[in-house]
């Protein structure tokens, strides 16, 4: 019995395996011949903010969008990963946006940016300032 529970999975890893080989194939007949498919807004990284990274009162949205936006934007794997948490909390999917929250302080988003939570990895000081985090927190942080 222990045996057929560790076989099982790896042989659902080896269906998946064979997917994931066949994928591309598939993908490349179905791409429109003048060009490669269009790419989802949320890979296309937003500028980063101009002027000086360490002084006060930068642009909150400006930066969440450049720093965090890959991930937080719609169609991001973080924002995949709060929806799922968000309905299992008996929210509506549209809270699985951060830009949607009304629970967030600005010290929680804070705290979860520098040290990292399960699946989201800890940012810097030079992945993003402590002005930069202030704004962002400012931006998202709408339960005081
Ligand atoms: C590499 C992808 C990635 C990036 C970049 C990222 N995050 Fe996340 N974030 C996640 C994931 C995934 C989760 C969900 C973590 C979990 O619970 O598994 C998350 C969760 C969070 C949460 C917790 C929400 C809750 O309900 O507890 C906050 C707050 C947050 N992120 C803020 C930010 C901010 C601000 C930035 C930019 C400075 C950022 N994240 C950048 C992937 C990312």
């Amino acid at each position: 019995m222990k045996r057929l529970v560790l076989i099982l999975p790896l042989l659902a890893l080896a269906a998946c395996n064979q997917q994931g080989a066949q994928a591309p194939a598939a993908k490349q007949a179905e791409a429109p011949k003048d060009g490669p498919p269009p790419i989802p807004p949320y890979q296309l990284r937003a500028e980063q903010p101009s002027g000086n990274r360490l002084a006060a009162g930068r642009d909150g949205k400006a930066v969440f969008e450049h720093q965090c936006g890959a991930c937080h934007l719609a169609g991001g794997m973080g924002t995949n990963l709060l929806t799922k948490q968000r309905l299992l909390a008996g929210e509506t999917p549209d809270k699985g946006m951060l830009t949607n929250r009304t629970d967030l302080t600005p010290d929680y988003v804070k705290q979860v940016v520098r040290t990292g939570k399960n699946a989201m990895p800890p940012q810097t000081k030079v992945d993003i300032t402590d002005a930069e985090l202030d704004s962002v927190a400012a931006y998202l942080g709408k339960a005081k």
